[in-house]
C-alpha cells in the first residue's frame, strides 16, 4: 500500500486513508540473513525494521511464540537463529498500534540436491525408424524442496555428426525420463542435472551405443491351436528381430525352453512345439532379441489344453474276498495320474472270465469310483479297464487261483506316531513285485489301503495311520503271474492305550455252568489292538476266580461251579493294559434237583419202615447190639448222616440221636440267620416258580464247643443240607420238599461238616471229591465199611436203595 501510494502521488490523502483502514499497513518490515531457503544445520539472523515506537517483539512458529530478539539499532531488532532442522514462521510485532498487521515470513529448510548416479538407459526400439530411450538414474538423499532434475542428450549418428540436444528448460520431479531417439543415432551421451534453490548439480556423463541398449518390442501371441503331444503357436513382431525364444510349462512345473534358429522375423509365424503330454493345460510365452542388445519383455501368458490319448497303462489294482461269500470278489483299483489316464476317465469297466477265458460279465462304473464288487468263481479272472474319450487302457488282471509260493521272510514293523515302516528280507528267487496292504481290523472291505513295489524294494513307509486303531498288515510276494507267497500280521498300532470300555456280554445259566458270550468293543473304545478278554467271577464265599480268553473268541463256557451267588464281569485288554471293568452281573446257581427229591423220597420210606421196626422193642433190641458192632467198625454212622437225619426229619420230629447214638451229641440249635434268597426257575417241575425262602443256620455239633457257628446256610423249611459238607468243589445243593420241618443235624465228627473256613484243624484226613455227581456207590453205606473219612458226601448218599433194603 505504501510503495502503491509512492508511485501514484495523485490519489488523495482520503483514498489513502481509507485504503489503510481497509486493507491495513504493515507495522514493520522482516527479512533474514539467508533469505527464504536455508541449508538444513545452518545457523543466520531474522531482523525487523518497524515503523511504530512503541514496544517491539518477535515470535516464531503458529501460534506465535515470542522469542528473545536483540537490537540491532533504533529500528532494528534481530533474533539468531541456530542450528535451523525444519521450515518455520517468524513474525514481529508493534504491541502499542494493533491497528497496523505484524508481519512474518516462512522459511525453508532442505538440502542442495546430491549428485545424481547410476544412470541407466534402454532403447525401446518401436519400429524400424524411431524409438525411445528411457533412462532411470538414482536422486540421492531426499533435499525435503522442490528438486527438479534434466537430463542433457548428446546424439552421433551413423555419418558422425552430432547433435547436441539442449538440456531441457523444465525438468521433471521423477528420476527417469523417456525421449524419442531416431534410429539412425549411434552413441548417445547422457548427463543428469539436478537443481533447486539451494543450490544444483550435474552427474557424469554415459555414453551408450544404441545397439548395446536396443530392446525390441514384446511378441504377441495368439492362441495356439494343440493336438496331444504338440501346439502350434503364432508369434507377431512388429519390429524385426534375430531372435525368438518360447517358453512352456504345464502347472506345478518349471518353463521348458524352445529357441528359435536364429534369422530375422517379422509380422505372423507359426511355431511347432513338440514332445507335450497329452490332456494337460500348458502356458506360453516368448521374447525376441535383435541382433544384439536386450530380450524384450515377455509376452502375456496365453495358454491350452491339449488333447486326450487312450489311458497309457493298466490300473493299480487289487482285491478283497467278502468273507460272508466266496461267490463274490471285491475289486479296488487306484485312480491314475494324468499322466497315465492322459485325460478324463469317464468310466470303468470290470471284466470277469470264466476259468475256460469267456467273458461271464461285464460291468460299467461311473467315472469316480475306486472299487466294485464282482460275481466271482474259483479261477475266474477279472479285468479292470479305465476309459477316456479316446479309447481304453490295458487290462489289470486279477486272479485269486494263485500258486502258494514262500512267504517274505523276516518281516519287520516299525511304529513312529503317523507312519509304520514294514521291512522285510528279500528271498533268493528274485520276486517280480510285492504287495502291501494294509487296513484296520475288521475293516477290510471298508478300508483297505495298498502299495505295489517293484522286486528290488524291501521296505516300505505306511503314511495315514490312525492313532488307537489296530491294524492288520500282509505283505504279498509275486514270484511270477501265477506264484505268490503272503505273510499276514495284525496287531500294528502306532498308539495305543488300554480299552476305554468292557464289551458288553450276555450270561446264561446252565446247570452249573455259564455260556458268556460278549461283542467286540467298539471300534472308538478299543485304543489299539485287543489282546485278550478275562472274566472275572467274583462269591462272597470263595476267592474271585478270572478265566483269560484269547481276542478272537467271543464265547466262553465256566463249568463245574459250585452252587452260590456270584458276581461276574469282563475286561478286555491291549498291550498297554486292561480296560475298565463295565456292567457286573449276578448270577445264582442252584443244585440240581430232580434225582435228589427222589432219593429223599425213597429215604423218607425206608426211615419209615426203620421207625417201625424201632417200635418193636425186640427189634429194638437187636437193632442196638447191631448198631453197637456197627459202631465198633469203622463204618459211617448213618444216623450221623446228614441224609438220614434230615429225611428222617421230613418225616416228624423224631430224634434218632437220642436212641440210635451213644456219641455225645448234643442239640445245639443255633438261632436261625434268615437270608433271602431268590430261588431261579427251574426245569423241576415241583420248584418252577420262583419263592422267596428262609434259610437257616443248621445245628451246630458239640465235639468241639468252642467252634464258631458255622457259616453254611441250610434251608429252614423246604430245603435239605446238601450231604457233601467239605471239599472246594463240593454242590451246596438244595432240594425243595413240601413239608415244614426244620433241619437237625447229627454229626460224629464235628465241625467237618462245616464250611471250609474250618478245614484242616479238626478234620480227619479229608479226601476230595471234586466231581461226585458220577460217583454211585453199590455198597450198602450201613453195613460196610466204607472209607468216605468221616464225610458223607452227596455221592455216598447215591446209594442203591434197593441193597439197603435187603440188608436190614
Ligand atoms: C537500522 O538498520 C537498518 C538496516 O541496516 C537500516 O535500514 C536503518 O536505516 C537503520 N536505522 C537507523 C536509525 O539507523
Ligand atoms: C543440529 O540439530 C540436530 C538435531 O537437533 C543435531 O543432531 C545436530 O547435531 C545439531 N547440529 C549442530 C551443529 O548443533
Ligand atoms: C518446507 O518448505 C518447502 C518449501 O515451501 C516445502 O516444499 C516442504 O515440503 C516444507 N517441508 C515441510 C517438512 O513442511
Ligand atoms: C548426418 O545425418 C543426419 C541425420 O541423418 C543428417 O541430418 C545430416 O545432414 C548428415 N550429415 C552429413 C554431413 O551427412
Ligand atoms: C516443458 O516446457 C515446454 C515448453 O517449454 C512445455 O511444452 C512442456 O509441457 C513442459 N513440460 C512439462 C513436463 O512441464
Ligand atoms: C563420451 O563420448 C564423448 C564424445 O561423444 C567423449 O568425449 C567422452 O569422453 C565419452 N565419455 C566416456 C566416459 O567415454
Ligand atoms: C465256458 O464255460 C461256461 C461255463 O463255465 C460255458 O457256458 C461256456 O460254454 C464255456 N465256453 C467254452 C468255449 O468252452
Ligand atoms: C461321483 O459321481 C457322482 C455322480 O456322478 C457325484 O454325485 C459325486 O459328486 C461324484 N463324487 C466325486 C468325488 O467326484
Ligand atoms: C515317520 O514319522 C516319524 C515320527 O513322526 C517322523 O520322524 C518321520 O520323519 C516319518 N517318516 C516319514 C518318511 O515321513
Ligand atoms: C534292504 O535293502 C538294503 C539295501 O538294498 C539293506 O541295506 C537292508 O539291510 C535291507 N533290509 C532288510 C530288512 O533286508
Ligand atoms: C469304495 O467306493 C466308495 C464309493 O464308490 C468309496 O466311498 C469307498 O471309500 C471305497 N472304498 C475303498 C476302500 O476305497
Ligand atoms: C492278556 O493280555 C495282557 C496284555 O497283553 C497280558 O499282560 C496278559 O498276560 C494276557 N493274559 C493272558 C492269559 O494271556
Amino acid at each position: 500500500m505504501a510503495t502503491m501510494s509512492q508511485i501514484c502521488p495523485i490519489f488523495t490523502a482520503v483514498f489513502l486513508l481509507a485504503l489503510q483502514l481497509c486493507i491495513g499497513n504493515k507495522s514493520c518490515t522482516i527479512w533474514s540473513s539467508s533469505g527464504h531457503m536455508v541449508k538444513r544445520g545452518s545457523s543466520f539472523q531474522v531482523y525487523c525494521t518497524f515503523y511504530c515506537t512503541c514496544k517491539r517483539s518477535m515470535y516464531s512458529d503458529h501460534p506465535p511464540t515470542p522469542q528473545n530478539h536483540e537490537e540491532f539499532n533504533s529500528t532494528t531488532i534481530y533474533f539468531k537463529v541456530l542450528n535451523i532442522t525444519e521450515n518455520r514462521t517468524y513474525s514481529c510485532q508493534c504491541s502499542c498500534s494493533l491497528s497496523l498487521d505484524s508481519c512474518g515470513m516462512d522459511i525453508s529448510t532442505g538440502y542442495p540436491p546430491d549428485r545424481p548416479k547410476d544412470i541407466s538407459c534402454i532403447y525401446k526400439v518401436s519400429n524400424d525408424k524411431s524409438g525411445d530411450v528411457f533412462c532411470t538414474w538414482k536422486r540421492g538423499r531426499n533435499t525435503h524442496l522442490k528438486t527438479t532434475s534434466v537430463l542433457c542428450v548428446r546424439s552421433v549418428f551413423g555419418n558422425h555428426t552430432s547433435i547436441d540436444h539442449e538440456c531441457p528448460r523444465n525438468g521433471t520431479d521423477l528420476s527417469s525420463v523417456s525421449f524419442p531417439v531416431p534410429r539412425s543415432v549411434q552413441l548417445i551421451s547422457v548427463r543428469v542435472k539436478a537443481h533447486n534453490p539451494l543450490g544444483s548439480s550435474v552427474s557424469s556423463t554415459t555414453n551408450y551405443t544404441l545397439s548395446d541398449i536396443a530392446m525390441p518390442p514384446a511378441p504377441v501371441l495368439v492362441h495356439p491351436e494343440c493336438s496331444s503331444r504338440e501346439c502350434i503357436i503364432r508369434v507377431h513382431q512388429s519390429v524385426k528381430t534375430d531372435h525368438l525364444e518360447i517358453q512352456y510349462k504345464s502347472d506345478g512345473q518349471t518353463w521348458t525352453t524352445f529357441t528359435s534358429p536364429s534369422h530375422s522375423h517379422q509380422g505372423a509365424k507359426a511355431w511347432n512345439i513338440s514332445l507335450l503330454e497329452p490332456y494337460t493345460l500348458y502356458n506360453f510365452q516368448a521374447r525376441s532379441k535383435l541382433s544384439t542388445g536386450l530380450w524384450s519383455q515377455w509376452s502375456t501368458n496365453i495358454s491350452s489344453w491339449t488333447q486326450e490319448e487312450a489311458p497309457a497303462k493298466e490300473l493299480d489294482v487289487w482285491y478283497a474276498e467278502p468273507a460272508s461269500d466266496s461267490k463274490s470278489l471285491k475289486v479296488y483299483w487306484k485312480e491314475a495320474n494324468n499322466s497315465i489316464s492322459r485325460g478324463k476317465i469317464t468310466r470303468y469297466i470290470v471284466k470277469v472270465y470264466n476259468p475256460n477265458s469267456t467273458l461271464r460279465s461285464e460291468s460299467n462304473i461311473k467315472c469316480n469310483a475306486t472299487n466294485y464288487t464282482v460275481p466271482f468263481c474259483a479261477n475266474c479272472e477279472v479285468a479292470v479297464l479305465s476309459s477316456n474319450s479316446k479309447g481304453l487302457s490295458p487290462p489289470a488282471k486279477i486272479t485269486t487261483s494263485y500258486k502258494q509260493a514262500k512267504p517274505p521272510q523276516d518281516l519287520q514293523v516299525t511304529a513312529a506316531s503317523d507312519n509304520v515302516t514294514i521291512s522285510w528280507r528279500k528271498p533268493e528267487a528274485a520276486p517280480a513285485s510285492y504287495v502291501v496292504e494294509w487296513y484296520p481290523e475288521g475293516h477290510k472291505l471298508e478300508e483297505l489301503r495298498w502299495v505295489r513295489l517293484s522286486g528290488n524294494d524291501n521296505h516300505t513307509l505306511i503314511t495315514g495311520i490312525k492313532q488307537f486303531e489296530c491294524y492288520e498288515v500282509a505283505v504279498y510276494v509275486f514270484y511270477d503271474e501265477n506264484s505268490v507267497g503272503r505273510t499276514r500280521f495284525t496287531g500294528v498300532t502306532n498308539l495305543e492305550s488300554a480299552p476305554a470300555a468292557s464289551p458288553l456280554f450276555q450270561e446264561k445259566v446252565e446247570g452249573n455252568a455259564v455260556t458268556v458270550s460278549w461283542t467286540e468293543l467298539p471300534r472308538s473304545q478299543r485304543k489299539g489292538c485287543i489282546t485278550n478278554y478275562t472274566i472275572y467271577l467274583d462269591s462272597d464265599s470263595r476267592p474271585q476266580m478270572s478265566y483269560n480268553v484269547q481276542a478272537s473268541e467271543r464265547m466262553y463256557i465256566i463249568e463245574a461251579l459250585s452252587p452260590a451267588s456270584y458276581s461276574l464281569w469282563m475286561t478286555a485288554w491291549t498291550a498297554k493294559g486292561e480296560g475298565p471293568a463295565g456292567q457286573k452281573v449276578k448270577l445264582y446257581i442252584q443244585q440240581s434237583q430232580l434225582p435228589l427229591l427222589l432219593m429223599c423220597g425213597v429215604i423218607s420210606m425206608i426211615v419209615l419202615f426203620f421207625v417201625c421196626l424201632c417200635q418193636n422193642s425186640g427189634v429194638k433190641q437187636r437193632l442196638w447190639v447191631f448198631l453197637q458192632c456197627l459202631i465198633l467198625d469203622v463204618v459211617p454212622d448213618p444216623a450221623n448222616s446228614k441224609w438220614a437225619k434230615e429225611c428222617t426229619q421230613v418225616k416228624g420230629k423224631l430224634n434218632l440221636q437220642v436212641q440210635l447214638s451213644s456219641s455225645s451229641v448234643t442239640k445245639d440249635e443255633e438261632e436261625p440267620i434268615l437270608v433271602d434268597v431268590e430261588e431261579l426257575p427251574k426245569k423241576n417241575s415241583l420248584t418252577s416258580i420262583p419263592t422267596k425262602v428262609s434259610l437257616q443256620h443248621p445245628s451246630q455239633t458239640s465235639q468241639n464247643p468252642e467252634m464258631d457257628p458255622a457259616t453254611h446256610l441250610y434251608p429252614l423249611t423246604t430245603y435239605i443240607k446238601s450231604f457233601s459238607h467239605d471239599s472246594d468243589s463240593s454242590d451246596h445243593t438244595q432240594t425243595s420238599l413240601d413239608t415244614n420241618t426244620t433241619v437237625e443235624y447229627i454229626s460224629s465228627h464235628g465241625p467237618g461238616i462245616i464250611a471250609e473256613e474250618d478245614q484242616g484243624e479238626d478234620e480227619e484226613e479229608e479226601e476230595e471229591f471234586p466231581e461226585m455227581l458220577g460217583f454211585l456207590p453199590s455198597h450198602n453205606v450201613f453195613l460196610e465199611p466204607m472209607d468216605f473219612g468221616g464225610k458223607l458226601t452227596l455221592d455216598a448218599v447215591k446209594i442203591d436203595c434197593g441193597d439197603f433194603f435187603q440188608n436190614i
